[in-house]
Order: C-alpha cells, then structure tokens, then sequence
C-alpha cells in the first residue's frame, strides 16, 4: 500500500502496461419507455500485482463495472462509450464484446456469496475439471487432477480430497468462498473480479480471505478488481481505490489517500457513515 506513483488524478492516462484499462465507459439500461446512463464515462486501471479497490454506496454501478469486464452485462444493458482493454488488446467497445472463451481463461470472477460462484448440485471435483476443461479442451485427466488438487491446497485447504468429493452445502462458509475463489483462479486468470465476495461471511472469515487475496497476488502476479462496500475491508487489502457514486468516479487515489485525506464530499460522507473512522477506533482488520 506504500509507495504508489503520484499519476491518479487521471487514471486513464497512465503509462502503458495495464493488465486493464477502462476508458470513459458509458453503459446504458434499455427500460421499457426510456435508457437509463449505468456507467457514465468510467476510467480505472489495474496493473499486474495490483488491488484496485471500488468503493461507493449501493446503486452506485460498482457491479454494473465488474460485469461488464467480465462480460456478463445484463440483456438490456449495452455499452454506448469507451472501451475496455485487457493487457492492451480491447475486448469491450460499442458492438465489441468479446466472446467468453477469449476472456474466461485471463479473467476469473468471484461473485457475491459463494453460492453464486457455485453450483449445489455437482461435486467440488467435477466443478473444477468443468472449468479446467472448458478452457483448456485437451487437458488429460491426471492433469485436471493434479491441477485441482493443486488449486485447493493454493487456497490453504488441508484435505483437498475431502473437499473435491463434497457438495458446496457439505463445506462450511468459509471454504466454500476458498472453493469460489479456487474456481476463478483455477484456469490461472491474469485478473480476477471479486464483486463483495467477502460481505456474507462473519469477520474472521473475511480476513483469511482477504490475507489469501494478498498471498495470491504476491505468488500469482494477479490484478484484483474488488469491488466492495466495506472501506475498512478496502483499506486493509487495496493499493488504490476508486469512489463511484451515480455511474462515475467521483475520486481515486492510493489507498491511504483516498481514505485519510478524501478530497470529494462525497467520499468525506462515505467515511463519515463508518463509525470507527471518525471515532478513530483502531482498524479490526489492520
Ligand atoms: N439491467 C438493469 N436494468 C435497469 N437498471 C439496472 C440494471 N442493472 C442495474 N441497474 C441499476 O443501475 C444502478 C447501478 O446498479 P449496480 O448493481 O451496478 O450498483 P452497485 O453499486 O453494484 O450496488 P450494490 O452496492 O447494491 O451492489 C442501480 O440503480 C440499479 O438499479
Ligand atoms: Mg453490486
């Protein structure tokens, strides 16, 4: 979280070698007699081995953001400006969308609630190989195996094979977030999008996966898109942070920054509405 170039007044203007880049995207939602403006000109970039954190109270277009790099935009949302760009290759313009398969390797996503990420009626084992082979056809059996294996033990789970062989109700909370998170990471994705993966778990669970976040970045080079309403969650995991709120950024910064010295009301009220910040409680998660 140390030390961060001073170059974020303008986040897209950074230099080159992003593993993301959103430019000025505008996405609308078709509603029966009008458009409604979701996303109204948003700029961020993430570089590898990066957190980029998104902040901003509910409705304010933090998961909006997150589908749309991951290409999973609702039917009626279209993207009217801006482009998105992954490791300098666009794959998200107006009538660019880039296909799953080009994205679903370099890109994982953890959603809200494991339960989302996975599926209650299929085996850990055979979740994993599904991914695996989805992105990589040819892969041999012992592969998948191993890979899997591998993946889970990455995750800080002792008995991998206990945890292939259960049904997600058969896993306690936290390992089936490790599980979610296994399952985005398993195709060895140069970004992943974690949208309040962390929201429905109590506190202890919440920091061994924000510590596994850290550890998988600094192993893997990951960049890491965390979208998140918790501020006290983002400051202890996200080396820069973005505020949104009504479909823009409203401030981005490095972390420290944004959250001691918020120069936008807006954030200013964000912070107010955490009682430890202004009471200057010591951080839990610190
Ligand atoms: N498909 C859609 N059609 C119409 N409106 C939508 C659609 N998807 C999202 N919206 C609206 O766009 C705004 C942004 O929604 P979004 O889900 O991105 O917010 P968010 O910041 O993730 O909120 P939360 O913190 O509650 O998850 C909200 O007002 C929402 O109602
Ligand atoms: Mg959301």
């Amino acid at each position: 979280m140390a030390a961060e170039p001073t170059f974020e007044t303008a986040p897209a203007a950074r230099p080159d070698g992003d593993l993301l880049a959103v430019r000025d995207l505008t996405a609308t939602a078709a509603l029966a007699d009008r458009s409604l403006t979701l996303l109204d000109g948003v700029s961020i970039a993430i570089a590898p081995g990066e957190v980029l954190g998104v902040v901003g109270e509910s409705g304010s277009g933090k998961t909006t953001l997150a589908r749309a790099v991951v290409g999973l935009l609702e039917r009626n949302v279209s993207i009217a400006g801006g482009a998105i760009e992954l490791a300098g290759e666009t794959i998200v313009a107006p009538g660019v969308g880039a296909t799953d398969q080009a994205r679903g390797r370099r890109v994982g996503m953890v959603f809200q609630g494991a339960s989302r990420s996975l599926n209650p009626l299929i085996r850990v084992r055979r979740q994993l190989a599904e991914v695996l082979r989805r992105h990589e056809p040819g892969i041999s059996r012992d592969d998948v195996t191993r890979r899997s294996e591998d993946v889970l033990r990455e995750m800080r789970i002792e008995d991998p094979d206990r945890v292939l062989d259960s049904y997600p109700h058969q896993l306690s909370g936290g390992l089936r977030q490790r599980v979610a998170i296994a399952l985005a990471v398993v195709t060895r994705p140069s970004l992943v999008i974690a949208d309040e993966c962390t929201t429905a778990l109590d506190v202890t669970t919440q920091a061994e996966v924000v510590r596994l976040f850290r550890t998988l970045i600094d192993d893997l080079g990951l960049g890491l898109l965390f979208v998140t309403h918790d501020l006290m969650l983002a400051s202890d995991l996200c080396d820069r942070i973005v505020v949104m709120s009504q479909g823009r950024v409203v401030e981005s910064g490095p972390t420290a920054e944004v959250l001691d010295r918020p120069q936008d009301p807006y954030t200013r009220r964000l912070l107010a509405a955490v009682p430890t910040w202004t009471e200057g409680v010591e951080n839990p998660h610190a």
